[in-house]
């Protein structure tokens, strides 16, 4: 259990794109229900809360805020950090429970960390297996049943969101000194990607440079290397062509496919991702750009890094 986890993304949306929405997080696997007052609530199988959550009603899609579980130990931790280091602590949002603690980062990226355990574990599966020059693993049996046997994917959780930010350093900066979270790697003043003390996957909030904040992309765990392509077919098959995949990532070593979602962002599968159990027997690198999007696959969309909440709010 993890005294720290990434609870879920609250984007804001237009009542025009409820539908288009709906469709495409139940097309992506996962489980939409109304939630309270203006509320859609995403979910995981098996996970007894949402991963994303949408407000509806503003005029365009936007960052609403991320919220963080922590132990009551954690939270006040986090607490007495924020205060000592002159955060200021903000209102609830309209609509959103006072409880736990609502701070912004020097950006203006909103947290809500709540007390909450991280209790909801995910079901093990078979120990993924090929067979490789002198390890013959997988015996007598093919790998997978005919393409129109396979099941549809169900995204196993959430992993991690990457979050737009004006300055990668303070953002980065702020989760490390309020949160106690540590670099795992980073791109220049481009990319960073944290984990969480004390044991979680190489990224759990990572931050990329642009000229606002936004959301770029929330990571769901599939079982295997197969789910992640066969997801990502699924969604192509489904009219969700604009995409990034198959491939495998450099930083943090998952198999990754990205689809793009209705406002130009993405919800990404993904599996295999390193995992650190221990912050200070792993190495955090500073990788050059051209190593850093990813080690093989297609190349992404041309506008895979734009934060079109910033081109609209220019306008
Ligand atoms: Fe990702």
């Amino acid at each position: 259990m993890s005294d720290l986890f990434l609870k879920h993304v609250v984007i804001a949306i237009p009542n025009a794109d409820i539908e288009s929405a709906s469709i495409f997080y139940q097309a992506f696997g996962l489980n939409v229900r109304q939630g309270t007052g203006p509320m859609i609530d995403i979910y995981c199988d098996n996970i007894g809360y949402p991963s994303i959550r949408l407000v509806t009603g503003t005029e365009h899609k936007k960052l609403h805020h991320v919220q963080m579980g922590a132990t009551a130990t954690t939270l006040k931790k986090i607490k007495t950090k924020a205060q000592s280091q002159q955060v200021r602590l903000e209102q609830a949002p309209q609509g959103f429970e006072d409880e736990g603690l609502w701070i912004k980062d020097p950006n203006g990226i909103l947290y809500h960390i709540i007390e909450a355990k991280d209790d909801y574990k995910v079901s093990p599966v078979p120990a993924f297996t090929i067979n490789s020059p002198g390890n013959d693993n997988r015996l007598n049996k093919g790998a997978l049943d005919p393409k129109s046997a396979l099941p549809a994917v169900r995204p196993r959780r959430l992993g991690h969101a990457l979050i737009f930010t004006p300055d990668v350093d303070s953002s980065l900066n702020f989760v490390e000194q309020i949160f106690g979270m540590r670099l795992s790697d980073r791109s220049g003043e481009v990319v960073a990607f944290t984990h969480c003390e004390g044991g979680s996957e190489h990224h759990v909030l990572a931050f990329a440079k642009s000229e606002g904040i936004g959301f770029h992309h929330a990571s769901f765990l599939v079982a295997t290397p197969d789910e992640v392509g066969i997801g990502g077919d699924r969604m192509f098959q489904k009219g969700y062509t604009k995409a990034w995949g198959f491939g495998r990532h450099s930083i943090g070593s998952n198999f990754f496919h990205y689809v793009a979602d209705p406002w130009g962002s993405y919800l990404e599968y993904y599996c295999d991702m390193d995992y650190i159990s221990d912050s200070d027997s792993w190495e955090s690198k500073e990788w050059p750009a051209e190593d850093a999007l990813h080690s093989w696959g297609p190349l992404p969309p041309q506008d895979f890094v734009h934060n079109y909440e910033v081109e609209i709010f220019n306008n």
